[in-house]
Order: C-alpha cells, then structure tokens, then sequence
C-alpha cells in the first residue's frame, strides 16, 4: 500500500508513551520502519524502564509494521550515537529524525534549583544537539537529503508561568533549529519544529487539559507526519503548531523600527522611551 513513508527508516526519541508514540505508530502505517527509543523515564526524568519502548514496537509489529526498541538515554553522546546506530544496524539506513524525548521539573523562578534547571536543559537540548549532529553527519556521508523535526512549545515560544526551565531549553530549540535549518540547507535536510498541545502525562494535570478529550496526540502526529514527509518539500526552519482541531505557525517578527537622523544616529534613553510605540509597531 503506497504510504507517504514507504522506503523511509524513522528514529523517533522518547516515543515509548504520549505524543511519540502517536508518531511512530502512524510513521509505520504510512509504509516507515520505525526506530522507537525511549529509556522509560518517569515524567520528571526519574527511573527507568525498558518496556515502554518494546511495548510500543509490539503495537506497531501487530498493526502489520515495522519497528525497533531501543532504550538508550540520548541526551548523552553515547545515547543518541547507539539511537542512530539502531536504526543504521537495524534497517540499513536512517531518513527522518523526530527528537521528542522530554521531562519535565517545573518550580516557578524563586524557587527554581540549578538540579532542575540543568536536568532540563540536558534532556531537551543535548538529546537534540546529540542526535541531530549525528544524524546530519549520517545524511551528508550519504550525499545529503533528509528531515528533521525538534520539538519545542508554546511555553517556549511564548513563556508560561512555572516553566522558566523548560521554556529556556524549548526556546533554546527553536534558536537550534533555525540554524540548524540555514546550515543544513545546502545538503538538502529539513529542519522544523513542532509545537506541540496534546494531553499526555506530562500536561493531564494542568487545567488547560484537565477533562479535554479534543487535544490528542493523534490531532498532532498528522503535522509531524508532514514535515517528515516529501509533502514538506523545500521548506525549512518554520514552527508548526497543532492543538486539537487548531493547525497555526508561530513566527518571530521583527518590527520595521524607526530610524534617526541626527546626532549619526545614536539614539538617546529619554527618545526610546518617546518613540516606544513606533519603535515596536509592525
Ligand atoms: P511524555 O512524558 O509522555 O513523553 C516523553 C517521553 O520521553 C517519555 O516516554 C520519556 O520516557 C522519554 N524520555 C525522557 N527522557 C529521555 C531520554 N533522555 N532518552 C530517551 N527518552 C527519554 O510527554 P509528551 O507530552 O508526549 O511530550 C513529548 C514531547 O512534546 C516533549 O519534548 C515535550 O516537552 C513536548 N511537548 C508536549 C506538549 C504537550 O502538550 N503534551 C506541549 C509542548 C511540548
């Protein structure tokens, strides 16, 4: 049966539960063989167990698919090189990248330790760094092409109270994915970013999800779907958001600004906070 993955070896990180795994099971209807990673972490990154990924590979191997566990950590260099290697030694070749893997630690600003900050910003930014590196290596070593698709947030993109850590490590992928996404350019690899609003464990306790049936990750694997897909084609470095019924873009601006003339140019304080309003306007 033709699928928009036919021919295609996906690593999806931390697809053992919630969105992932959303992804790998409709990657491997669309004719993907999927590589499923996830260390089987508790929400906050605490523990781990080697059954999510392989239950997730059995789902997936019973719908007719094909799949592959592998456990490793990826936000270390290890990790993510034995993640990528699944998937090289498993399936002979490795075409699209989801780095998905995440924990969350949330404590407002005051209250913020550098244990939970630094645990964040290590999952969410190294396993991106670690794996897209590697797979980027990966594609050029075989004359270029292929997708990539971070994972960043509304919280990220935008801030939300009690996530000065995770929005700090989401924002810090959206600033990875649009260089990533310039340099990468040239050797024909995609590199966008999915914002992402379903509820899973790591949102079912926030008030925005609480009792919602209508935000699943089955709402947003079919916009993952596409950026891994040929139906992305040439585009690159863009944030796709999907929430639910909502597909929307989250896009920085940049105001035209206003231009002095006198004194060569130099603004004063006293003139910023004059011309505020047109400084910023769009
Ligand atoms: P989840 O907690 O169900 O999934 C995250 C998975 O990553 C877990 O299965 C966990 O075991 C795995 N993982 C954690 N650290 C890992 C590591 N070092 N190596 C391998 N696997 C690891 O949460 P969910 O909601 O599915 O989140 C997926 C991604 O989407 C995360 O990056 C999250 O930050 C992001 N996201 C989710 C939103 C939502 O509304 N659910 C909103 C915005 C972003």
């Amino acid at each position: 049966m033709p699928g928009l993955l036919n021919d295609t070896v996906c690593l999806v990180t931390g697809a053992g539960g919630g969105l992932g795994r959303a992804y790998a099971k409709l990657f491997a209807a669309e004719g993907a063989a999927v590589v499923v990673n996830d260390l089987g972490g508790a929400r906050d990154g605490a523990a781990t167990s080697e059954s999510a990924a392989q239950a997730v590979v059995d789902e997936i191997v019973a719908a007719g698919g094909r799949a592959i566990a592998n456990t490793s950590d990826v936000s270390t260099d290890e990790g993510a090189a034995a993640a990528i290697a699944a998937a090289i030694d498993g399936f002979g070749d490795l075409n699209v990248l989801v780095n998905n893997a995440g924990i969350l630690r949330d404590k407002t600003l005051l209250k913020l330790d550098e244990e939970a900050f630094d645990s964040v910003m290590r999952v969410h930014v190294k396993s991106t760094f670690f794996c897209t590196q590697k797979f980027a290596k990966h594609r050029v070593s075989k004359g270029g092409g292929g997708r990539i698709v971070n994972t960043t947030s509304v919280s990220g993109m935008l801030g939300n109270f009690g996530q000065a850590n995770y929005a700090a490590a989401k924002a810090a992928i959206y600033g990875f994915t649009r260089t990533s996404s310039i340099e990468l350019q040239k050797h024909r690899i995609s590199v966008n970013c999915i914002a992402p609003s379903a509820t899973t464990r790591m949102t079912e306790d926030l008030p925005m999800f609480a009792n919602v049936d209508t935000l699943t990750p089955d709402h947003v694997a079919p916009a993952v779907l596409f950026l891994a897909s040929e139906l992305c084609g040439e585009k690159t470095g863009w944030v796709l958001a999907a929430a639910g019924a909502r597909m929307y873009a989250f896009r920085v601006v940049e105001t035209a600004g206003r231009f002095k003339e006198e004194t060569g140019g130099v603004w004063s304080p006293e003139e910023i906070s004059e011309h505020w309003d047109s400084i910023i306007k769009l």
